[in-house]
């Protein structure tokens, strides 16, 4: 096992309440599995610190940047519309990135992203990839519910570039998923459909992008989600995981 793979082997375990791991665990002499095949167990909306990381944890350059992000008001109208801030959840050191477009209700309610039926979709597509959840990054280009859910505008994208761009930076991550036309189109920063962008693998900075459909654009469109998986399928064949 990997150490980052280790790392969130360890971290799954302590959010599961398991604060000691017998010699014989077997753990350190597992085979290489990439990913951990999905288990049902308490769901985490946040990566807990390891014990003892308590001080490191307050100045985790994701901690800042979450900070950051709650007291921003550069979107007047967003700002003084929002509920929350939605930041992103996931382990620090994700192997994989999901990056949609903007917080809607439920998120903006809850301060966590697709937790709502674009949501239940999304989660359902990381555990058929024999994923958790809870083993992945999730995070939008906006951080803030746009008014109605209309598509975020120019200037919010603008406006919290830094943003994502400082998060993938910190996760650095092997893989993004962009989901959806706005996540695609600004992170590799082009006009192209998202039509044309799927089944092509982009890179930004040392991480391979794959683009797909948007969870809400299945919802509308269930005869889409067949596209959606053969995506995936190209994600985690590249991952050395057949589905
Ligand atoms: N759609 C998104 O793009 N992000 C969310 O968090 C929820 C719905």
């Amino acid at each position: 096992m990997n150490s980052r793979a280790m790392r969130q082997r360890l971290e799954s375990l302590e959010a599961a309440g398991v604060t000691q791991i017998p010699k014989s665990s077997g753990l350190g002499r597992q085979p290489q599995p990439l990913v951990t095949r999905a288990v049902t167990g308490p769901s985490r909306v946040s990566t807990p610190a390891l014990p003892g990381a308590a001080t490191d944890d307050r100045a985790h350059p994701l901690r800042l940047l979450a900070e950051e992000v709650a007291g921003c008001t550069r979107c007047a109208e967003l700002a003084a519309t929002r509920t929350n801030t939605v930041f992103g959840v996931g382990p620090r050191d994700a192997q994989i990135c999901f990056f949609g477009e903007a917080p809607g209700a439920d998120e903006d309610a809850t301060g966590e992203p697709f937790v709502g039926r674009a949501g239940e979709l999304l989660t359902k597509i990381i555990e058929a990839c024999h994923l958790r959840r809870e083993d992945v990054y999730i995070l939008n280009v906006l951080k803030c519910r746009p008014p109605g859910n209309r598509t975020p505008l120019p200037d919010e994208v603008a406006h919290c570039r830094g943003y994502f761009e400082r998060q993938f930076a910190a996760i650095s991550p092997e893989y993004i998923c962009c989901l959806g036309t706005t996540a695609a189109q600004n992170l590799l920063e082009t006009t192209e459909p998202i039509g044309r962008l799927r089944k092509r693998w982009f890179t930004y900075g040392t991480a391979k992008v794959i683009c797909t459909y948007h969870p809400s654009y299945l919802l509308r469109n269930p005869a889409a989600k067949r596209d959606v998986w053969d995506d995936m399928k190209v994600m985690m064949a590249d991952m050395g995981v057949e589905l």
